[in-house]
C-alpha cells in the first residue's frame, strides 16, 4: 500500500477508534470485578520486556538502583517501577505467586513452582540495543525446560502465558536511523514475528496466551517532556494504531485457526488512554508527568554522579503518578491498567 493512502486510512481508523473509546470507557467505567482463579496447579509463564520483567535484567542497571522498588518490595529488585508491574497483577488474577525470574530459578529438574518469568527489560521480538535474549530465545528457554522434564504436558495444560511487546524494536529502528517511509513495512515484520511467537508458545502446550497491545508511545514522558508533559505525539500514536490493527488481525487469525481460541488480546493501549482521560477509578493529577524525573537528562532516574549526588528528583507520593519514569508506569499506574483490563481477563477462563 502507498504510504499516503495508508496514513489516510490510519487517520480514519484513529478517529473511529478514539470515538469508540470515549463511549466504551464510560460504559465500562465502574467495572471492577476481581475474579481470582486459585488453582494450586496453575502455571504462569511470562515473555517480553521491561513492562513484564520482575528481575531478569542485570545490565540495564537502573531497575537495580534506588529509587526503583521503593514501594514494593521496598528496595531495588529488578522491576522497572517503584513497585509491582503487570506480571505481578496478572499473577494475582491467575491465583499464583508472581513467577520466579528465569535468572533466579533453582537449577535441577525439579518442578518449579507456579511458572516462570522469561521477560528481559530492553528486549524485542528482534535483537535490540540490549544484549539480553530476544523473545525467540526466551521461548527457547521454556522449550528446554519442557524437554528436560521440568514442566510436564499436564503442567502446560493448566498454564497461561503473558506476552509483552512494548516497542523496543521500534526504539532500535529509530536508533539505526530507520526512515519514516520504511516504518509500515517494519511494523508489519514486527507483528508477523510476534504472531509467530504466540503460535509457538501455543504449540508448546500453553492453554491460553494473552498478548498486550502496544501502549500509546507518543504519550510516554520521553515524548511529552518537550511540551512539559501536556500533549502526546500524534504521529507516533498513529504508527502505534497501525501496529495494534495488525496485531488484532493476527490474533483473530490465530484464534480462527486454533480449535480452542487460545489467544487473548490485552488492550493496555485503551487502558493507558482511559487513565490519561481520568476515566479510571484511580485518577492522576497530571497523568503524563512521571514521578521520578531526571534533572539534566530525562533518562537519569536512578543515576548518581561521582560523588553520589542524585541526578533525579522523586515526587512526594508515587501513588499520585501514572508514570514512574520516562517510559514505565508506576505501581499505581499498573494497578489502574489492571483494573481496566478486567473484562478481557475473563476470556482467560472462557
Ligand atoms: C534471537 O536471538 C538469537 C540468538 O542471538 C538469534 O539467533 C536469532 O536470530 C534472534 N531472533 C530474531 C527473530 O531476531
Ligand atoms: C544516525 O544518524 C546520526 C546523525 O546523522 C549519526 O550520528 C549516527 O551515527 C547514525 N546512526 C547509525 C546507527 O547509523
Ligand atoms: C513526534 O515524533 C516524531 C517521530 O519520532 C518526531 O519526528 C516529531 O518531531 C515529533 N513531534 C513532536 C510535535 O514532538
Ligand atoms: C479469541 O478467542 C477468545 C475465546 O473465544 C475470545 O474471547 C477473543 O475475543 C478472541 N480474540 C480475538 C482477537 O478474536
Ligand atoms: C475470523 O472468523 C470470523 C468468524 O468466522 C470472521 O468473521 C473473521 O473475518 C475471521 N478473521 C480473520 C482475521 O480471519
Ligand atoms: C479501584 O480499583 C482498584 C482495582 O480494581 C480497587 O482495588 C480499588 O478498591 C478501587 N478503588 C475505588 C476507590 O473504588
Amino acid at each position: 500500500m502507498e504510504l499516503q493512502k495508508m496514513v489516510v486510512l490510519l487517520l480514519f481508523l484513529h478517529l473511529i477508534f478514539t470515538g469508540f473509546e470515549i463511549v466504551e470507557s464510560s460504559a465500562h467505567r465502574h467495572h471492577h470485578h476481581h475474579h481470582h482463579h486459585h488453582n494450586a496447579q496453575s502455571k504462569f509463564f511470562v515473555f517480553g520486556d521491561s513492562y513484564a520483567d520482575t528481575g531478569n535484567n542485570r545490565r540495564l542497571a537502573s531497575s537495580w538502583k534506588m529509587p526503583y522498588g521503593i514501594t514494593f518490595p521496598g528496595k531495588p529488585a529488578g522491576r522497572f517501577s517503584d513497585g509491582r508491574v503487570l506480571t505481578d497483577y496478572l499473577a494475582s488474577y491467575v491465583g499464583v505467586k508472581s513467577p520466579v525470574p528465569y535468572r533466579w530459578r533453582k537449577r535441577g529438574n525439579k518442578p518449579t513452582g507456579c511458572g516462570m518469568n522469561f521477560a528481559f527489560g530492553g528486549t524485542g521480538v528482534f535483537d535490540t540495543l540490549t544484549p539480553e535474549p530476544n523473545m525467540t530465545t526466551q521461548i527457547d528457554f521454556l522449550q528446554k525446560l519442557i524437554r528436560d522434564g521440568v514442566y510436564t504436558k499436564h503442567d502446560l495444560s493448566l498454564s497461561i502465558a503473558l506476552v509483552s511487546n512494548a516497542g523496543n524494536d521500534y526504539g532500535t529502528y529509530n536508533h539505526h536511523n530507520g526512515t519514516a517511509q520504511g516504518f509500515p513495512a517494519y511494523i508489519t515484520s514486527v507483528v508477523n514475528q510476534l504472531t509467530l511467537n504466540l503460535k509457538r508458545i501455543h504449540r508448546l502446550g500453553v492453554r491460553k496466551i494473552a498478548v498486550t497491545t502496544l501502549q500509546p508511545l507518543g504519550c510516554l514522558p520521553q515524548s511529552t517532556f518537550i511540551s512539559s508533559y501536556q500533549s502526546c505525539n500524534v504521529s507516533q500514536n498513529l504508527l502505534v494504531s497501525f501496529h495494534n490493527l495488525l496485531l488484532q488481525q493476527g490474533v483473530e487469525r490465530l484464534n480462527n485457526s486454533s480449535k480452542d481460541s487460545a489467544f487473548v488480546l490485552l488492550d493496555i493501549n485503551s487502558a493507558f488512554t482511559a487513565a490519561f482521560k481520568g476515566q479510571h477509578n484511580l485518577t492522576f493529577s497530571n497523568p503524563l508527568k512521571p514521578c521520578c524525573v531526571g534533572i539534566s537528562n530525562q533518562y537519569s532516574c536512578g543515576s548518581v554522579d561521582e560523588t553520589g549526588v542524585k541526578k533525579y528528583v522523586v515526587c512526594e507520593d508515587p501513588k499520585s503518578a501514572f508514570f514512574w519514569d520516562t517510559v514505565h508506569p508506576s505501581q499505581q499506574g499498573w494497578l489502574s491498567v489492571y483494573s481496566a483490563l478486567q473484562p478481557s481477563l475473563n476470556q482467560l477462563y472462557s
